[in-house]
Order: C-alpha cells, then structure tokens, then sequence
C-alpha cells in the first residue's frame, strides 16, 4: 500500500502549475460520445479518476486515443452497450454523468446506482427528477438505474437544491430533447460554465450557464470540436493554502483569479498577501495568522472542497476559528487526524470550533478522502518532524503529480511503499 512520507517545517516557496479541473474533466468525457464524430479534449488532469471514466467509455465502445499524456481523442459512434458495469461506478461516483450523455444521445441508459462516500450519502434524487421532468422512463432495478425515453422534450426542471451533479446531468440529457428546457436553482461552479461551453462548442444551444437559470433549446445532432478543460480552482486552492500552512511563498499558474475569490478573500482575512495577475495567484504568508469564521456554500461562495484544507491553516492560526460545513454531512472526519498532530478542534454536528495551537507534532495518519488527504499532507508540511500519510489512493483520484509538485516548492515528500524505503527517507532528512 503506498503512503506519503512528509518531514514538515519547510517554508514552501516556488512556482507551481494547476492542470485541467477533474470536476470538468469528468462530465465532458461523458458528453464526448454525445457526438459520432471525433472529439479532442486538451489539458486534461492525469488523474486516477478521469483514466477509469476513460476506460469506462472505452468499454462500453467508444474509441478512445492517448494522444499525450493530457490529450485525448474519443470518437462514441462505435458504441454498442448502454449500461455501464458496476466496478466503474464504485470507483467513481461520476460514472453516472453517463446518464445524461447516454439518455441525451441513445434515449436509453442503464448504470448502477453510486453508493455514498467518505462524506455523506450523496443521493441523485435530482438527477433522476430532471430525466423524468423531459420526458424519460427512469427506474430502479437491482442496483440500476434503467432510463429509457420514447421522445424527450423540454420541460422547466426546478433543482431542490443547488446541485453540481444534477445540474451537469439534466444539462447534458435536456441538450439534445426536442425543444425547450429552463433549469432553475442550477449550480454555477466553474465546471458547469466549462460543461456548457463544451457542450456549446460542439453545436448545442445553451445559456445562462454560471446563473441560477440555465437555458437549453434541444438540438438534433452534436459535431466534433476540439476543446481544453478549464484550470482546476480546487488544486489551485489546496497549494494556496499549502503557502498559508508552511508560511510561504508560492505563486500558482494557469488559474483564473475570479474562480479563486473565496478562497483569496479567505487567506486575506488570516493575514496572508495575496497578489492576482491575469492568469496567476501568488500567496505570501509571512507571519502567524488570525482567525476566521468559514461556512461553505455552493460557488461563488467558499467551496466544500476546500474546507479541510482551510481547516488545517486555522488549526495553527491564532485564536478560536468556525468552519461549518453546510454541504456535506460527513465531511469533519479528518479532525482525528489533526488530533493526532497536536490540533485542538471540537466538532458539534456541522460545525467544526477550531482552537489554534502553535503547531503540529508529525504522526502516522490515514487519508479519509480526496481532499481531506491533500489537506492531511499540508499538516505533515506544517509539523515538525515526520509524518507518514496512509491510503493515498484517495489523494491520487484528483492530484496529477502531488508529491512532485510539492518537491518542486522545497517539501520534503516522497511517496514510499515499504519499510526500508521509510528507513531510507528518514536516514536522508535526517
Ligand atoms: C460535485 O459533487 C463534486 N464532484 C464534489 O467534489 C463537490 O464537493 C460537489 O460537487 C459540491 O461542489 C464532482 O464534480 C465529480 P452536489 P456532486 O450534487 O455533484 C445534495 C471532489 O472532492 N444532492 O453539488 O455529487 C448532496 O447530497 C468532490 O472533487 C441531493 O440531495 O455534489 C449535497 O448535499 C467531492 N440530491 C448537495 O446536494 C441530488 O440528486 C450538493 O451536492 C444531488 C445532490
């Protein structure tokens, strides 16, 4: 099993390059085989998450080619079968943004229900409102959701609440049904623009995409087009705060400064200078930092997927700090963690009351998910001493290339998969 292995207390300082965003990645190889012609798809992420919905399409028959490591070229006219096996969807939720693409293009789909995950039960209650609300025949049937549909036409779906999953999913299915559909409520995350831009890009007819109401006129036929994935504001976020933990300097590129605005006003608000460029962000964290009060909330405000990370620097800010979590209902589970370094955080319900300490003493721990692990590491940047990171697995599902982007700003990280390889680390750090 591979572990990261961190010695904390350098200061990270650098340059470092945010690739393409996973949480786009994932819903526009879906809609690639909406189309029988050829799609590229450029600045992909070479994550763990987007290779299985890659292999995922390939095997239900789409044509799929490597062109480089962040390029690929799908082509869905040689699609033969419409129901997704189930390893997929256990690997990856987002196996079920084949829904749409499949219900959109074939009227017919079938793909295994998404259990929970490490933070919460994560229904799609929503999905399945909006493929019923234009029309589509959607059941539950041993593990499956079967969704079939004679003729799709438009309708007004209203989302109960603001979802990213059903608003891509409804978006992608509504983009080729006959006529009109109006989307209220809808997500406005910077994934869903680039989903709709994408979308757009190969014939179809969306607007409004990044409000609260999404337009789509359903149109017969998409064609190819060749489009690069928007930069990740959740990678960008996370070596963000890497700077803020390790009190250092870093300079993050190829992101949209806009798309970062919580989380900038956040780092501000701790005491960290934070300077914007066109396509760049740079954080300098020179002193101790303050407290602050953070409730995550769907885009534009501050963004679940960056709580833990925010967690870990109010963890070691001075005062006593709130992060409630108003997203999720289980996403505190890397408090023990923290515990176990010397933080001192107290969670009641949805409510995180952080006390900061002065700093964290370096232990064993075990990533819970995605981003808590990530958050996990920049603790063990943080710590004197050594940490060791277990079931990085999780952390590999949407960071193309941590430990060596983290290299790169002075950390000293290495990803190790036995004894004598920990003995070695250690001897080298001394
Ligand atoms: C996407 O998940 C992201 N995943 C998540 O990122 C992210 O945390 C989340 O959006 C919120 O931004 C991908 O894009 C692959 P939601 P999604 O539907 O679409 C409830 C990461 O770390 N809900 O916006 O599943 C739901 O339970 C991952 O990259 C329903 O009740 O999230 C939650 O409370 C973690 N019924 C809230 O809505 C539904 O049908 C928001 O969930 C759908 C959702």
């Amino acid at each position: 099993m591979e572990q990261y292995i961190v010695k904390g207390g350098n200061p990270l300082v650098g340059e470092v390059e945010i690739g393409g965003a996973k949480n786009a990645a994932l819903p526009i190889i879906s809609a690639a085989i909406m189309t029988d012609e050829t799609v590229t798809l450029e600045n992909l992420p070479d994550v763990n998450d987007v290779n299985v919905l890659l292999e995922a399409i390939g095997k239900i028959g789409a044509q799929v080619e490597r062109v480089d490591r962040h390029t690929v070229r799908i082509n869905g006219s040689t699609i033969q079968d419409f129901s997704v096996d189930y390893d997929y969807i256990k690997k990856i939720r987002a196996s079920y943004y084949l829904l749409g693409a499949l219900l959109g293009k074939y009227k017919n789909a079938e793909v295994p229900l998404p259990g929970g995950c490490n933070i919460g039960s994560r229904p799609i209650d929503l999905h399945l409102k909006g493929f019923r609300a234009i029309g589509a025949k959607v059941e539950i049937r041993h593990g499956s959701i079967i969704a079939k549909a004679e003729n799709m036409r438009g309708a007004h779906v209203f989302l109960d609440k603001v979802s990213v999953g059903a608003t891509i999913n409804v978006m992608m299915a509504a983009s080729m049904a006959n006529g009109r559909t109006t989307i209220e409520n809808a997500a406005k995350e910077p994934h869903v623009v680039d989903v709709a831009n994408f979308l757009n890009s190969m014939g179809a007819d969306i607007k409004g995409a990044g409000t609260e109401v999404i337009r789509i006129r359903g149109v017969e036929k998409l064609h190819k087009t060749t489009y690069s994935i928007v930069p990740d504001m959740i990678e960008a976020g996370t070596y963000m705060m890497a700077a803020a933990a390790t009190k250092g300097d870093i300079m993050v590129k190829n992101v949209i400064p806009k798309h970062m605005e919580a989380v900038t006003a956040k780092l501000e608000e701790v005491g960290c200078e934070v300077e914007e460029f066109d396509d760049a962000i740079r954080v300098v964290a020179s002193k101790r930092l303050m407290r602050t009060h953070v409730n995550t909330q769907p885009y534009p405000g501050y963004p679940t997927d960056m709580q833990p990370q925010i967690a870990v620097v109010l963890a070691l800010a001075q005062g006593t700090s709130i992060v409630t979590e108003s997203i999720f209902e289980n996403r505190f589970k890397y408090v023990d963690e923290l515990t176990r370094m010397g933080a001192n955080i107290k969670v009641e319900g949805n409510t995180a009351i952080i006390d900061g300490v002065e700093g964290f003493t370096g232990a064993r721990i075990s990533s819970p998910d995605l981003r808590a692990g990530a958050a996990l590491v920049v603790a063990g940047l943080a710590a004197e001493g050594i940490t060791i990171v277990d079931d990085i697995v999780y952390i590999q599902r949407g960071y193309e290339d941590f430990e060596q982007k983290l290299q790169s700003l002075g950390a000293e990280i290495e990803k190790v998969s036995s004894e004598k390889e920990i003995q070695k680390f250690k001897l080298r750090v001394g």
